[in-house]
């Protein structure tokens, strides 16, 4: 595993779009919570379920102990019927639609219990032509990708994994500045939910605290020369993980882990996709959004500036880091002169 790359961890499986089966489940999950949340203060029967998804009431009894272990609290057995104990922190269109209405991102919104990678689901669907502002949202990703070829560890309901899709009417060398926006929504979300969480910036997409990560960004699309297509921005924040896989111990934190405290997940992924709509609105319709992006980053960045670092790109360079040049690329002062950095990674000397 390359040092400078919390949360990756080796090669990923392909990410494969899920197979009919589960995307069956994820839809009788659904229609359960939604049933159980419409009833929240009576016990909804067994029978109830079992026709309101076509089923029987051993398939609800499974589908119930399926949710207990997603952490759904759910009261109850097949004799007694079940009850909703709490709202669930799960980041259902149905919890979520109403906290994002006036943002591009309230009418689209794709849930699923289990997904290979949702950027590779959201890259397929945009191709298919899926309108802008679609969400998918995934509470556990079983080949989630992170940049270069790295994956991306999603454990079920600890952390947030979600891309959407964009078609913003700009030229591909914008693409940069407008993943860097995305860096700079979700410092703001995270201290929008508790503002005494100290965020840094690491070029061109982590979010870091105490040098450590809490959340990548994977920013993908597809251009003409001159003109976007589409862009998915795929964002991995990990929430709600009280531990990490060995290898990434040191390399990558958690909210959870950071303040003490378990996290809304809902909360935050709501406070995210607002933040990313001011983001991207304001680059679309503002003249001067490109040149405030690079400013704010480069503001809430401790190592875009005078940082000895090691370049891992054609063949690896070392120098100090001087800011991002006007395009938003990272430049670096070397023996030879300064250097652009394309993507990195870039690691600390
Ligand atoms: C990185 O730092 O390498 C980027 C990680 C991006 C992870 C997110 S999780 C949601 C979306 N789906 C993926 O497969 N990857 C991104």
């Amino acid at each position: 595993m390359k040092k400078n790359a919390p949360i990756r961890r080796g090669k990923p499986s392909r990410g494969h779009p899920p197979v009919a089966q589960e995307r069956a489940v994820d839809v009788r999950l659904g229609r359960i919570v939604r049933l159980l949340m419409e009833h929240a203060t009576v016990v909804v029967s067994g029978t109830k379920i079992a026709r309101e998804i076509s089923s029987n009431r051993s398939e609800v009894w499974r589908l119930i102990q399926q949710l207990r272990g997603l952490g759904v609290d759910v009261a109850g057995h097949p004799a007694t019927g079940y009850q909703l104990k709490s709202v669930p922190d799960l980041l259902l269109p149905d919890i979520l639609v109403p906290l994002l209405r006036g943002t591009i991102f309230d009418a689209h919104l794709h849930h699923f219990y289990k997904i290979g990678s949702t950027n590779t689901a959201a890259m397929a669907a945009a191709a298919a032509g899926i309108a802008e502002g679609s969400v998918f949202l995934a509470e556990e990703q079983t080949a989630g990708r992170g940049r270069g070829s790295n994956s991306w560890e999603s454990a079920r309901s600890a952390g947030i994994y979600c891309s959407v899709v964009l078609r913003p009417p700009l030229p591909p060398s914008e693409v940069l500045v407008l993943a860097l926006a995305a860096g700079l929504a979700v410092r703001a979300a995270i201290a929008q939910v508790d503002s005494r969480v100290n965020t840094d910036l690491k070029w061109p997409n982590d979010v870091l605290i105490e040098g450590k990560k809490v959340c990548g960004i994977l920013t993908e699309m597809n251009s003409e020369a001159t003109q976007v297509r589409y862009v998915v921005v795929g964002i991995g924040i990990n929430v709600n993980q009280a531990n990490f896989p060995k290898e990434l111990e040191g390399e990558a934190i958690s909210l959870r882990l950071a303040t003490g405290s378990e996290w809304s997940r809902v909360q935050l992924t709501a406070a995210l996709l607002k933040s990313l709509d001011r983001e991207y609105r304001n680059l679309l319709e503002n003249p001067d959004a490109h040149d405030s992006i690079l400013r704010r980053f480069q503001e809430r960045s401790s190592s875009v500036r005078g940082r000895s670092v090691h370049v891992d790109e054609n063949g690896g360079f070392e120098g100090v880091t001087e800011g991002l040049d006007s395009r938003g690329f990272l430049q670096v002062r070397t023996v030879q002169g300064v250097r652009r950095v394309l993507s990195g990674p870039v690691r600390p000397k």
